[in-house]
């Protein structure tokens, strides 16, 4: 059993309430919003405005990612935008920094959350997982939807899930990006709850079957 958060960057950019609906309507779990700033990542998206714009469209989860540099500057705004997750990378600031951010989301009453790019050791979220309510480990280098998943993440996840059952056993895992019927399946064996779907979900027939089939 998972959940599964599609992500509204793989959406018609001129009709997002369209897609929201959408996502709404296949028992999807909550939505997930894609945030680059073309600093942290080579593309620029979504910002504030635009969760807020989403928030008075939806009951749905926003699951925020943040792929922006130096996100303590922003994290009030967002959370105030109608965030419910936040998520922060790791790599975007100092340790302190990161670590300033997650307790500025808690305060505002979001749930706080760090991400890993590929790259990115396992052992480098362990500074901030007791401060987290879920941790992101990326499947694909963040920037794109549409890329192919990189299975050889799957340990990182394992590693995760073995050092959060020992420090802080109620935070979630989430996998994002090339997940679809294929590989979802191998993510939830190697211990995530959460999986973040863009293209595949958006290019599903049957959205309703899709989403059942990544949830059970
Ligand atoms: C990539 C984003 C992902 C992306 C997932 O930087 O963080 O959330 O939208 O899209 P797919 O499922 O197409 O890889
Ligand atoms: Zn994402």
């Amino acid at each position: 059993m998972a959940f599964i958060a599609p992500s509204i960057l793989s959406a018609d950019f001129a009709n997002l309430q369209k897609g929201i609906e959408t996502i709404a309507a296949s028992g999807a779990d909550w939505v997930h919003v894609d945030v680059m700033d073309g600093h942290f990542v080579p593309n620029i998206t979504i910002g504030i405005p635009v969760v807020a714009a989403l928030r008075r469209v939806t009951t749905l989860p926003l699951d925020v990612h943040l792929m922006i540099d130096r996100p303590l500057r922003y994290v009030e705004a967002f959370c105030k935008a109608g965030a419910d997750y936040l998520t922060v990378h790791v790599e975007a600031d100092t340790t302190q920094n990161i670590l300033a951010a997650l307790d500025r989301i808690a305060a505002l009453g979001v749930k706080p959350a760090v991400s890993l790019k590929p790259g990115t050791p396992a052992e480098a979220a362990f500074p901030f997982l007791e401060k987290c309510a879920m941790v992101l480990v990326m499947t694909v280098e963040p920037g794109f939807g549409g890329q192919a998943f990189m299975a050889d993440m799957m340990p990182k996840l394992q590693t995760l899930r073995a050092r959060l059952a020992q420090v802080n056993p109620d935070c979630l895992l989430e996998v994002d990006g090339g997940v679809d019927s294929a590989t979802a399946p191998v993510c939830k064996r190697s211990g995530a709850d959460i999986l973040v779907t863009g293209s595949a979900f958006f290019r599903a027939e049957n959205k309703e079957a899709f989403v059942k089939e990544i949830q059970k």
